[in-house]
């Protein structure tokens, strides 16, 4: 089975061509990812409005380059995929309407993929991961710790209830003059800090339910960056590893309280998967390959090119649906809002 797959939801234009042949992991045939962190950089975040006219003009040079790297045309293609939300919704129904049309041309079915299921199913895909497996999804936007019992079953053990993981690494890198995405900047420093100078609180630690929250920990690494003011690059340094110090033992140990909880409920999880831009960060891999040796599981998380927002995630969960006789209409809206877990969203929390 032959799929597009189109991803818009955020500041990456990006198309690729997945196959699927039945159980255990796909190929991918072509992934091309077009950012955009030149346009959106001097604002130190993504903004939506700039996001979605990038889309516009990224989006046809991106599909014809993915369907040409695969070596396929649009009437070879089994079905298109389109990421449908959760997102910006210029940038979706810039997406979304080419996922449509294209499927259209192709004479195929059309599949409305929850962006947060893609990257939940993104290990079946690199690693024929099966189910019920622990997911630790932690980007920009969220940050869940969720049971995956099967494709479109998902059941949210933990989230936050603040700011995201990525956000608090963004936000981080933003106070102390670095670039954006955060994440990758506060990482690099952080290799030649000192994490014991500065000591970060760990909120949540010890808690038996796996919620993060993140906001704290940011307030006490603003007080203390303006404390040193004006910093020295050792300063940003250290701060920046007494940071990420602090998070990755909030990872481990919300991922802990996880393992326990979905024991109690669902069993032995198969595997840890972790995925999102925030699974890209060294640190927090090792942190949680130590937590997988001790819980006897293994984790997976995705090549550094798949942590991060990518169309072969889309077009594989487009497949994993096609494979189950689910498709969707031509009009099916767009979805800002789309939680993976809809029973577990309480109304207002950001996932
Ligand atoms: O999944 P993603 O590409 O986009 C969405 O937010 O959906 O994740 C982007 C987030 C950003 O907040 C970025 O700072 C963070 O992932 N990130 C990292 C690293 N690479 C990307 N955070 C920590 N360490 C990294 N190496
Ligand atoms: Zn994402």
């Amino acid at each position: 089975m032959l799929v597009l797959g189109l991803e818009t939801t955020c500041d990456e234009t990006a198309a690729a061509v997945v196959r699927r042949e039945g159980a255990g992991p796909g190929a991918i045939l072509s992934n091309v990812v077009r950012g955009q962190i030149e346009e959106h950089a001097p604002y130190g975040g993504v903004v939506p409005e700039i996001a979605a006219r990038a889309h516009i003009d990224a989006l046809d040079g991106v599909i014809a380059a993915a369907l040409k790297t695969a070596g396929v045309t649009v009437t070879d293609l089994d079905g298109v995929a389109g990421a449908a939300g959760p997102g910006l919704v210029g940038g979706v129904i810039v997406g979304l309407t080419a996922a449509k049309a294209l499927a259209l041309v192709a004479g195929a079915p059309f599949v409305a993929v929850n962006h947060l299921e893609a990257h939940a199913l993104t290990a079946r895909l690199t690693d024929g991961v099966s189910f019920p497996y622990l997911l630790l999804l932690a980007s920009g936007g969220h940050t869940q710790l969720v049971a995956v019992k099967g494709v479109g079953d998902y059941a949210r053990l933990g989230t936050t209830v603040d700011d995201a993981l990525g956000e608090a690494f963004d936000k981080v890198a933003k106070m102390l003059g670095l670039g954006y995405p955060g994440g990758p900047e506060v990482e690099r420093r952080a290799v030649q800090g000192d994490p014991a100078r500065f000591v970060f609180p760990r909120p949540m630690i010890g808690r038996p339910e796996p919620n993060f929250s993140l906001s704290g920990l940011k307030t006490a690494v603003r007080l203390e960056a303006e404390r040193c003011a004006p910093l020295s690059e050792g300063d940003v340094d250290d701060l920046c590893a007494g940071f990420q110090a602090a998070v990755v033992d909030v990872v481990v140990n919300r991922a802990r309280a996880a393992f326990r909880l979905f024991g109690e409920r669902y069993g032995r999880p198969t595997a840890l998967v972790a995925a999102g831009g925030v699974a890209a960060n060294g640190p927090i891999r090792r942190g949680l390959q130590r937590l997988s040796a001790e819980v006897g599981v293994r984790l997976v998380a995705p090549p550094l090119a798949l942590c991060g927002d990518n169309g072969a995630m889309i077009a594989w969960a487009g497949a994993e649906r096609l494979a189950l006789g689910l498709s969707d209409g031509l009009d099916f809206a767009p979805r800002p809002r789309w939680p993976l877990d809809a029973a577990a969203a309480a109304p207002g929390a950001k996932a």
